[in-house]
């Protein structure tokens, strides 16, 4: 279902459209992103393995009543359906891969996914403006395949890929959501508010998997006391929240729907961003400190590096721009975080993360 597409719209690609979470999220940006389209045409190219899975999709959301329109590509309708999907994107989401089961860790996924963002990295080389391109990381293990990403670009595409670690962004939005709503719920259950029609906002730093995934209740927009103990099993929660839904899935998969919320609540802040709406971009994402000379992205990063004993990758807030993708890092979170983050969460988390990255780093070098 080729379409043509206007020189002025904003092409959003998603490999892996037939999943779980492709179908959702193509749903809500259909359904949603005109709000944020900035009276810009948004153009949608649905790319998937499964050729009927992603047919049905973009026919199901033709009909939806937005001018947003679709595109959906397959290797068994086209052979050039991945560059058809990517030439001219703007934004570039990637949900494709596979998800846990009971009993798995996202590390687990790792063989497998690795080769599968490695391939669709080598066409986003071939394919797109590296120099204009936004890549947004959605597969596990995000800790790990951002890497992959990363360096699979800079493999492919030697002569184009200067700063492009800049403008790939791993989806951790995903553990803000969690924090959020089960501090919202604690202070609901506990009698610490009255007010349960605000959410609360809670960074979340580190990286996308259990003891890397560091919750800053501290900085929470809304402070209650909340008992050590307690704050502990919030912690955890956050932490391994990702397992609740693969156990209640039962071998069906892991997050979809809330993933997707997830995901669209930082593609309007994208979208926002490439329309102009918005100068700058601001949020908490997994991104690179590093370019590929092996210096700091800024000097926030070089900070960053410092506090975080020479992890090259990490969740942290990040501003950007559309020209350049990650300006600062705001290093001086980690100066606001309570002893306990800082001496029991963030020792936990440092060694765990540096294994993803470099295993990442590694497969990366050789796709
Ligand atoms: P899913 O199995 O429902 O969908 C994955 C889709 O990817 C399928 O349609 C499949 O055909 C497609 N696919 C496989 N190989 C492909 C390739 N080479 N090119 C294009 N498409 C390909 O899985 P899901 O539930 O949507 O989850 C997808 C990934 O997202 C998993 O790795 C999961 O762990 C991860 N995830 C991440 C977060 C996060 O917070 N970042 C949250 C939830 C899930
Ligand atoms: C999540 O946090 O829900 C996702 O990373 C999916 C998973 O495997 O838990």
């Amino acid at each position: 279902m080729p379409h043509p597409v206007e020189t002025d719209t904003i092409k959003i690609a998603v490999l892996g459209a037939a999943g779980g979470i492709g179908q959702s999220l193509s749903l809500l940006l259909k359904t949603q992103l005109t709000a944020f389209s900035n009276r810009r045409h948004v153009h949608l190219a649905l790319y998937d393995v499964n050729a009927d899975g992603v047919r049905g999709v973009a026919a199901d959301l033709s009909h939806v009543d937005t001018p947003i329109t679709l595109s959906s590509h397959s290797p068994a309708d086209s052979a050039d359906a991945l560059r058809d999907c990517l030439i001219n994107a703007a934004l570039v989401l990637i949900p494709a891969g596979v998800p846990r089961k009971p009993g798995m860790t996202r590390e687990d996924l790792f063989a497998i996914n690795a080769k599968i963002v490695g391939q669709l990295g080598g066409a986003i080389a071939q394919h797109c403006d590296l120099s204009r391109v936004f890549v947004l990381v959605i597969s596990n293990p995000v800790n790990s395949l951002v890497p992959v990403m990363v360096e699979t670009l800079y493999a492919s595409a030697p002569a184009a890929s200067a700063g492009v670690e800049r403008r790939v962004f791993g989806i951790t939005h995903l553990d803000l959501v969690r924090a959020s709503t089960f501090l919202h719920e604690q202070t609901i259950t506990s009698n610490l508010t009255e007010r349960s029609d605000i959410m609360p906002y809670v960074p979340v730093i580190g990286g996308h998997s259990g003891d890397t995934i560091v919750p800053l209740f501290s900085l929470a927009s809304e402070q209650h006391h909340i008992p050590q103990q307690q704050l502990e099993s919030l912690v955890h929660r956050v932490q391994y929240g990702g397992d609740e839904i693969v156990k209640a899935k039962n071998g069906q998969g892991s997050a979809t729907l809330s993933m997707a919320h997830a995901a669209f609540q930082v593609v309007k802040n994208f979208v926002l961003l490439l329309t102009g709406a918005a100068d700058t971009l601001s949020g908490i994402f997994y991104v690179s400190l590093l370019d590929r000379a092996g210096q700091p992205v800024c000097p926030g990063a070089g900070k960053l590096l410092a506090l975080i004993d020479g992890c090259t990758y990490f969740a942290a807030p990040v501003t950007a721009t559309r020209a350049q993708g990650v300006v600062d890092v705001d290093y001086g979170i980690l100066a606001k975080i309570s002893a306990y983050e800082r001496e029991k969460l963030l020792p936990l988390c440092l060694p765990k993360l540096k294994a993803g990255i470099e295993a990442g780093r590694k497969a990366g070098t050789t796709v």
